[in-house]
């Protein structure tokens, strides 16, 4: 049994934890949206929550194979692309071979006006350079992922386990990254 005393104590420790953080600085930028585009990106980051639980939980059954192909499709540089196509029932075969298309024509990151310089189809236009710099980031990790899970044994080892939940680890470390940063602003 705590004496009583202690309990007191510690209650009080920690709402003054509690009230310390609500009262910590918020010293993430903000950004102003349209409140359209706004809501437009509020649903495409809850769908990357989404498409990060997936990509766990096909880890998670040694399905590495979905677990690339969500990450691939939904979180790689031009996902609205390839998740519109999805949706329209492309085949993952029929995805990737768009996405060497586009490679090959010299659409991509950092090309010209292309997606780098905010010509993409992404929120990046509405976005500071810095923020797509961290966009960047995020696309970049999801591909190590899809590296790492593309080059595991079948059925997975344990060190392909440690490869994988290293590169995810970098990848939530991008959504982590961004979300210190900026905020949006009302
Ligand atoms: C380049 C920046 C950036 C990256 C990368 C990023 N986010 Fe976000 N995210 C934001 C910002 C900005 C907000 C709004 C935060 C605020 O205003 O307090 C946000 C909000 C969210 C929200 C709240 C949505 C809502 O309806 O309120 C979720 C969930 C989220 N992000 C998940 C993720 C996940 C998961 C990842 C990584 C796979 C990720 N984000 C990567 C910038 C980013």
């Amino acid at each position: 049994m705590v004496p009583v005393k202690l309990r007191v104590a510690l209650l009080a420790l920690i709402l003054t934890v509690i009230s310390a953080n609500a009262n910590a600085e918020d010293v993430r930028q903000g950004i102003k949206l349209d409140p359209q585009i706004k809501e437009q990106f509020l649903a495409e980051m809850r769908g990357h929550m989404a498409s990060l639980d997936d990509i766990v939980a096909a880890i998670s059954t040694g399905d590495f194979a979905e677990a690339a192909q969500v990450a691939d499709i939904r979180l790689d540089y031009g996902h609205r692309m390839w998740g519109a196509m999805e949706e329209e029932g492309a085949t993952p075969e029929q995805i990737a071979a768009m996405k060497e298309r586009m490679k090959s024509a010299g659409m991509g990151p950092g090309r010209g006006q292309g997606m780098g310089m905010g010509g993409g189809m992404g929120f990046g236009r509405y976005m500071p350079p810095e923020f797509r710099q961290m966009g960047f980031s995020m696309h970049d990790a999801s591909q190590k992922l899809v590296a790492a899970l593309k080059a595991s044994a079948k059925p997975p080892v344990a060190n392909d386990y440690a490869n994988v939940l290293s590169a995810l680890s970098e990848l939530t470390g991008s959504c982590r990254g961004c979300h210190d940063a900026f905020r949006i602003e009302y």
